[in-house]
């Protein structure tokens, strides 16, 4: 293209990568889990009403990394791609002083078959994300949508097979040992799992105060 130029401006970033941790570890993690829910009456309740064929201890136990040395651990290596993230975004972090980018939830999600969570975000915070240590077959990804969806007025609709730049609704698909990262106000959702097997991944809040 002479004389052209095509600007990508105000990019939405999302951070993926793989955490160190190996298989024995996940399993582990899986565990816990998996034994948090049993003892964990309040979600367990909470989760009949607000999460259906699924547990969330996001109401009950939102604090895995004081809880356990494991989650402590990979909190320790999630701290790590935040920081990568925030450098990627070239948050200023420093001209703010006593303010820091920091944990401030870190939640266990386990989605049984038809499990879903609708679109949301997360408002209080400045950057959330998932690692997943379940992901089945049939299980879904994490759905994104353009988030500047509400302006589109006159706009027409994108082409079905328009490139992944162009959609306005994307859904990442990460493998188990992976983390996921998004800016806190970016709406997304999970659809349905039609896996007859478990989804489990826990998910965070990183808060700038
Ligand atoms: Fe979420």
């Amino acid at each position: 293209m002479k004389n052209k130029k095509l600007e990508l401006l105000f990019p939405t970033q999302i951070w993926r990568a793989r955490l160190k941790f190996d298989r024995a570890f996940r399993k582990d993690l899986i565990r816990e889990c998996q034994a948090f829910r049993e003892l964990d009456d309040h979600g367990k309740k909470w989760s009949a009403k607000h999460y259906l064929a699924g547990y969330t201890s996001y109401s009950s136990i939102a604090n895995l990394h004081e809880r356990s040395s494991s989650f402590l651990l990979l909190k320790t290596a999630i701290d790590r791609e935040v920081k990568m993230y925030a450098d990627s975004l070239e948050f200023d972090l420093k001209s703010h002083r006593g303010r820091t980018l920091r944990m401030s939830a870190f939640w266990i999600n386990i989605m049984g078959r038809f499990a879903h969570h609708s679109f949301h975000l997360h408002p209080l915070s400045a950057i959330s994300g998932t690692y997943y240590l379940a992901v089945p077959a049939k299980s879904p990804g994490l759905k994104f949508e353009d988030p500047r969806i509400a302006a589109f007025m006159g706009s027409p609709p994108r082409k079905t097979a328009a490139t992944r730049n162009n959609q306005q609704y994307v859904e990442i698909r990460c493998d188990e040992g992976e983390v996921l990262l998004f800016e806190s106000w970016l709406k997304h959702e999970v659809r349905a799992n039609a896996d007859g097997r478990e989804r489990i991944s826990v998910s965070f809040n990183y808060d700038w105060a």
